[in-house]
């Protein structure tokens, strides 16, 4: 019989190998103890909710409608699997109750997300997400304090080099009137527009800004500006955010053709990119205010706030730009039997680990072979037990930094480790 293919990973997916572990987990760590540090809480939500929930939340962007991983479980109910956080975490904070205790509710969660989009590097169809949200309050400081809070997790990372680039949507008061001016000034252009523009000009004239495509270039700079024409809620509150990150010392361009892809934002939306590099892939992060949310998802209206990374483009550049993360080996101790003791290398083993992380060579390889790689893989000690050690329940202590060897009874062994 032919041999079957061995079966490879899904399209646009990733594996996350031990070897990179390590820098993901500083970027994690840093994560919690950054949003721990502004009195964000940790929350998880499923990564399947009921498509329904992501469509009403989504209704009518690119990312919601067209990349949803859409799928019918075996009772019939219609569900996805989450593109983004903001939707779930926002049904979580209702019907949980939690509008019941302080306002904001902070939160942040880890978690993945999936979108089929058309795989490149830095866009997967699985990649991870720090999402932050700050809901129940529509003050202009929490604006200005995700914003915060993400410069300074990027910054500790390594990626101090960002630039921020911030814009204001205004809401539902001041924007139709606008979205009117925004279709004028386009309808008299339309042949001239890209497909996609064109196809957007009536339903979702905001997205005009955005479009990548060089036709729509040109019409950009005659534009009106969302900023030109803010009621004067979303006026103060514009200002009032721009007034909090000056006193912070944070720097941003001001970019009114920043809309972000999804439309449920109201008021500011931000996003920040590595220094020198433009266009919305390379965003390391994203966020704004979202104040329809609730409402569009059924609950009572209510603001927020919030931003999400993606952990996959934030790792790769620390990676390339990002301070040295010296990989620590996977234990510090490296038990090694010389010959057929793989019972007694076991109870070796258990007495060290009272005291460090310990592995076992198993590997029926010769000690000098097995020496050559405890140093490759960078031991800090290795415990021989040769079949006369073995008997007198003993073993050789070697200090790979010193290279000091030295036998010692088992019942001291971890007591020497310490
Ligand atoms: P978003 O801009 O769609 O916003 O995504 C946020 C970040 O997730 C992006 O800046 C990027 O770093 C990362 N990202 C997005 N798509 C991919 C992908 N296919 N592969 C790798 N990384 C990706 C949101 O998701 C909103 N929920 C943010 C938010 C929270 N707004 C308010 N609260």
């Amino acid at each position: 019989m032919p041999r079957s293919e061995p079966i490879k990973a899904v399209r646009g997916v990733r594996d996350i190998l031990p070897t990179e572990r390590p820098l993901w987990r500083v970027a994690e760590t840093a994560a919690a103890e950054t949003a721990r540090r502004f009195g964000y809480e940790e929350i998880v939500t499923p990564v399947i909710e009921h498509a329904e929930l992501i469509e009403r939340a989504g209704d009518d962007s690119d990312a919601f409608v067209k990349e949803l991983y859409r799928f019918e479980d075996r009772g019939g109910r219609k569900l996805a699997l989450r593109p983004e956080a903001t939707a779930g975490v926002v049904r979580a904070y209702f019907e949980h109750g939690l509008q019941q205790g302080p306002q904001p509710a902070r939160l942040f969660l880890t978690g993945p997300m999936f979108r089929y989009d058309r795989p490149q590097k830095g866009r997967y169809r699985q990649f991870f997400q720090l999402d932050v949200e700050a809901i129940g309050s529509g003050n202009a400081g929490l604006d200005a304090e995700v914003i915060e809070l993400a410069r300074d997790w990027l910054t500790e990372l390594g990626l101090g080099n960002l630039r921020l680039e911030l814009n204001s949507i205004g809401d539902s008061r001041c924007r139709p009137a606008y979205l009117d001016e925004l279709r004028s000034y386009y309808r008299p252009l339309k042949e001239k527009l890209s497909g996609d523009s064109q196809a957007r000009l009536e339903r979702n004239p905001l997205r005009l800004l955005d479009s990548k495509a060089a036709e729509d270039a040109p019409f950009k700079s005659g534009a009106p500006r969302i900023t030109d024409h803010l009621c004067s809620d979303c006026s103060a509150h514009w200002q009032q955010v721009r007034r909090t990150l000056d006193s912070a010392g944070i720097e941003y361009v001001l970019n009114p053709y920043l809309v972000r892809g999804l439309d449920y934002y109201t008021r500011t939306v931000f996003e920040f990119y590595p220094g020198g590099a433009t266009g919305q892939q390379d965003a390391l992060a994203g966020g704004g205010r979202y104040d329809g949310l609730a409402e569009a998802e059924g609950w009572p209206p209510t603001p927020a706030v919030g931003f999400a990374s993606g952990l996959d483009r934030v790792t790769d550049l620390m990676a390339t730009s990002g301070e040295e993360i010296i990989a620590r080996p996977a234990a510090d101790v490296l038990v090694l039997p010389d010959g057929d003791l793989a019972v007694e290398a076991a109870e070796v083993a258990r007495i060290c680990r009272a005291a460090r992380t310990v592995s076992v060579d198993y590997d029926p390889r010769s000690l000098k072979a097995k020496m050559r790689s405890a140093d490759k893989v960078g031991a800090k000690w290795v415990v021989i037990i040769t079949a006369d050690n073995a008997k007198s329940r003993t073993a050789q202590l070697k200090d790979m930094a010193s290279g000091i060897q030295a036998e010692v009874p088992w019942s001291e062994l971890s007591e020497r480790l310490a």
